[in-house]
């Protein structure tokens, strides 16, 4: 049956990094007899600049009809200086709402051939295969007011941290549903200490918790997870957390895996379309040069035909064609180690091509 996908390739290095892992879906399509229908859209910088938004009702409306969405990265200092409603990132964030994909998914696995390339110890990383889920669309990046304002009669600037139980409590289900597939252990990482929105996180936790009894909960402050990611981060499983922590922690996670040029996302609403995107932004620094690493987003590609289409043979196979590709010692710039070969944004991709 024919799968509808929307592509959106957004700003800096989106476009290079998409049209690479849109060569390695055509090569899938061919491979496997499948058809994908592709359509473009805008978000971001490039959509502003076009119709004065970046999220045009078009774009939300082709991803709304689709079974699938593939996007880039937004953003940029060209726009850094435009209103709020303009900026590229507005856009993110509203087709998350649009969407209510609630749950980020960031897998973070060693591959053993970077092991090298992490600015951490080999031994500590070596076999590191944890997931982050993040929730996605409550918490600080949208709660109201969030304004500049008067305190006290002095400036100053007021965000909101807020969550219905409800948004907690089915980013929690989702954690726990991937843990039983796993190795069974759910750490759910707040500030109970301190605020009170994690306190009822925490007691939402263990609710859920009662409801999968095969499966370990254990609660961990923000500021000790930060901590352990580093020391020890083959004690975790999955991670489950809200919205801004789990910014941060994915970030740091990244570096377990040697570049934040390797790692896919998903995002999950209740029922579908799933978004899937590379965590690293738009690289503004090397946009255009055909250097970024392709790879996150051509895992993001992989992660696309296993959740949403049940293609799984088809994902392990790109997986594998990655390692394989790692293995003989193709590495992008981000990436590179001694006696490694470098290639560019579009070899890499034709190295990825030929494994497949
Ligand atoms: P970034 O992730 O774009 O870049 C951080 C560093 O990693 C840079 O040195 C960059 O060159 C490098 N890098 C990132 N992806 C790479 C890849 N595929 N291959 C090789 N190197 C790569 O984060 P930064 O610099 O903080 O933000 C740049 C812009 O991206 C900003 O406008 C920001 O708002 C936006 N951004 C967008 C995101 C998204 O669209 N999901 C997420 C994060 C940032
Ligand atoms: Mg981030």
């Amino acid at each position: 049956m024919k799968k509808r996908i929307a592509v959106l390739p957004g700003d800096g290095i989106g476009p290079e990094i998409v049209a690479g892992a849109m060569k390695i879906l055509q090569t899938i399509e061919t491979l496997y007899r499948h058809q994908f229908e592709i359509t473009y859209a805008d978000i971001g910088g490039c959509a502003t600049d076009k119709t004065g938004t970046p999220l045009p009702n078009e774009t939300i409306t082709i991803c709304k009809n689709s079974d699938a969405i593939l996007l880039g990265a937004v953003g940029g200092p060209k726009w850094d200086s435009l209103p709020v409603e303009k900026r590229p990132e507005q856009g993110l964030l509203k087709i998350r709402k649009e969407l209510n994909l609630f749950a980020n998914i960031r897998p973070t696995t060693c591959y053993e051939s970077l092991a090298a390339s992490s600015p951490l110890k080999e031994d500590i990383i070596a076999g590191v295969d944890l997931i982050v889920v993040r929730e996605l669309t409550g918490g600080i990046y949208f709660g109201k007011p969030s304004e500049r304002r008067l305190i006290d009669g002095k400036p100053g600037a007021v965000d909101t941290l807020q969550y219905e139980n409800e948004e907690i409590e089915r980013v929690v289900e989702k954690a726990f549903e991937i843990a039983k597939t796993r190795s069974k252990k759910v750490t759910s990482v707040d500030k109970a200490n301190v605020l009170e929105t994690s306190r009822v996180w925490r007691e939402i936790a263990s609710q859920v918790a009662e409801k999968y009894p095969d499966v370990i909960l254990e609660h961990m402050l923000v500021d000790n997870a930060a901590m352990q990611l580093v020391r020890n981060p083959k004690q975790f499983d999955v991670i489950v957390t809200e919205n801004m922590f789990g910014d941060i922690l994915s970030d740091e996670a990244s570096v377990l895996t040697g570049s934040l040029g390797m790692l896919a996302s998903s995002s999950l609403s209740a029922g579908g379309p799933y978004l899937y995107e590379p965590i690293h932004g738009s690289a503004p620094d090397i946009a255009g040069e055909n250097i970024a690493n392709p790879l996150a987003t051509i895992l993001s590609v992989s992660m696309m035909l296993r959740l949403s289409f049940q293609m799984e043979n088809e994902a392990t196979i790109i997986e594998e064609a990655v390692n394989n590709v790692l293995n003989k010692g193709f590495r992008t710039r981000d990436i590179l180690a001694p006696n490694c070969t470098i290639v560019s944004t579009t070899e890499m991709v034709e190295e990825v091509e030929k494994e497949i």
